[in-house]
C-alpha cells in the first residue's frame, strides 16, 4: 500500500552498481513507493539488469514489485556487450548475490510502464537511469503518456561539463540518441540531471566503509560492489572513490535534496553520425542574466545542488534499515 507521504514511482534502470545504490535509496526513503521496475541494456544486458534487480529486492526484503525486461536493443544498432570494466561482468562488479527464485513479468519494461501509468493516472513519477530506448517504447505505444505521468527524472547528458564515454556525451544518451531525442522532445515536465552535477558529488573510502560496517544486508553488497566501481574512477579522479550518477537523480527524483542551480531550458540531442552524436545541446545563453524564461524551454537541467549529497543518501538507508530492525526486533 502506498504510505499517504510517499508518490508512485516507476524506475528504468541497467542494474549497474549505481543503479543498484539508486534502489537502494528508492527502497529506503518514505518519499517513494517503486510500484515498478524496468530494465534496459546499457551497463548490462536487460536480462541481466532484470536478475540483478530482481535478486536486490531479494536481499532488500522486497518481493512483491514487479521487475519487466526491456528493449535489449537501441533504436540503431545493437547492444555493444556493457561495461565490464566499470561494473563488472555481472553487472554489480562481481558480488553473487543469493538468487531470487522470481521472475519477471511478461510485459515488457514500456508496457509495464504503460499498464502503471493508467493506473496511477496523473500521480505516477518516472525515474530513468539507463539509456531512454524503454521510455521512447512506452510513448510510441501510448501517445497520451505525458498527460499522464506527473514528471520524469533522468540522469543522462552532459550540459558543460565533458562527457564520459566521448568526449561530449554521456553514456545514456550515447547508448540510445535516438530514443533520447524522442523523450527530451516530448511535452512532459523532463528533469535532466547530467554529469555537471553528478561527476562534482562523490563517495568517498570511509562512505564505503561505512556501509561495509553496517548490520543490513543490502550496505554490505553496496560496499563490496563499490569496491569495484572505486578501481575504476581511479583512474579519472586519483583516488579510490565514485560519482554517484543515478542515486543522484533518484534523490532529486523524490525531492531528497535542494537544487541550488537547475534552469529551464531547450535541450536537442545530437543524432548525427559525427564526433558529437549523443551529446546534449543544452541552451543556457541565458545564464548572465539569471536565466530568463526561454520559449519553448521545458526541461530543467540541474547544475548544482545545495548539499553535500552522500551523508544524505547514507544516512536515508541507515534511518530506513534502522527503524525496520527495531520494528523486528524481539520485545524485551
Ligand atoms: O553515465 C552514467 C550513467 O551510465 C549511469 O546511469 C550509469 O549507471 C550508466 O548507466
Ligand atoms: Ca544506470
Amino acid at each position: 500500500m502506498i504510505q499517504p507521504t510517499a508518490a508512485p514511482f516507476y524506475l528504468d534502470c541497467d542494474t549497474g552498481i549505481d543503479d543498484a545504490l539508486a534502489l537502494a535509496y528508492l527502497l529506503a526513503t518514505p518519499r517513494a513507493e517503486l510500484v515498478g521496475i524496468g530494465t534496459v541494456s546499457g551497463n548490462i544486458s536487460a536480462a541481466g539488469g532484470a536478475r540483478n534487480t530482481l535478486d536486490l529486492l531479494k536481499l532488500a526484503g522486497h518481493p512483491d514489485i514487479p521487475v519487466a525486461i526491456g528493449a535489449h536493443d537501441p533504436q540503431v544498432g545493437s547492444f555493444h556487450g556493457g561495461a565490464p570494466h566499470v561494473h563488472g561482468d555481472n553487472g554489480i562488479g562481481g558480488v553473487e548475490l543469493a538468487p531470487s527464485d522470481r521472475e519477471p513479468v511478461e510485459a515488457t519494461a514500456a508496457e509495464l510502464l504503460v499498464q502503471l501509468a493508467h493506473k496511477y493516472a496523473g500521480a505516477l513519477r518516472v525515474v530513468a537511469i539507463g539509456p531512454l530506448t524503454n521510455i521512447a517504447e512506452a510513448l510510441r505505444l501510448e501517445p497520451r503518456l505525458p498527460d499522464l505521468i506527473a514528471e520524469i527524472t533522468i540522469m543522462g547528458g552532459a550540459a558543460l561539463a565533458p562527457g564520459n564515454i566521448t568526449p561530449v556525451a554521456e553514456a545514456n544518451i550515447a547508448n540510445d540518441p535516438e530514443a533520447a531525442a524522442e523523450v527530451l522532445a516530448a511535452e512532459w515536465n523532463v528533469t535532466l540531471v547530467p554529469l555537471d552535477v553528478t561527476m562534482t558529488n562523490v563517495l568517498e573510502e570511509t562512505h564505503r566503509q561505512e556501509l561495509l560496517a553496517s548490520e543490513h544486508p543490502v550496505s554490505q553488497a553496496l560496499g563490496e560492489m563499490l569496491g569495484y566501481y572505486f578501481g575504476f574512477y581511479v583512474d579519472i579522479f586519483g583516488r579510490a572513490c565514485s560519482a554517484m550518477h543515478d542515486p543522484l537523480a533518484a534523490a532529486i527524483a523524490v525531492r531528497g535534496v535542494e537544487l541550488t542551480l537547475a534552469p529551464t531550458v531547450r535541450v536537442e540531442v545530437d543524432t548525427t553520425s559525427g564526433p558529437s552524436r549523443g551529446q546534449t545541446v543544452c541552451d543556457l545563453r541565458g545564464q548572465y542574466l539569471g536565466f530568463p524564461d526561454q520559449r519553448g524551454a521545458r526541461c530543467r537541467v540541474v547544475l548544482e545542488i545545495g548539499e553535500d549529497f552522500a551523508p544524505h543518501l547514507l544516512g536515508t538507508m541507515q534511518a530506513a534499515w534502522l527503524s525496520e530492525e527495531e520494528l523486528t526486533a524481539p520485545v524485551a
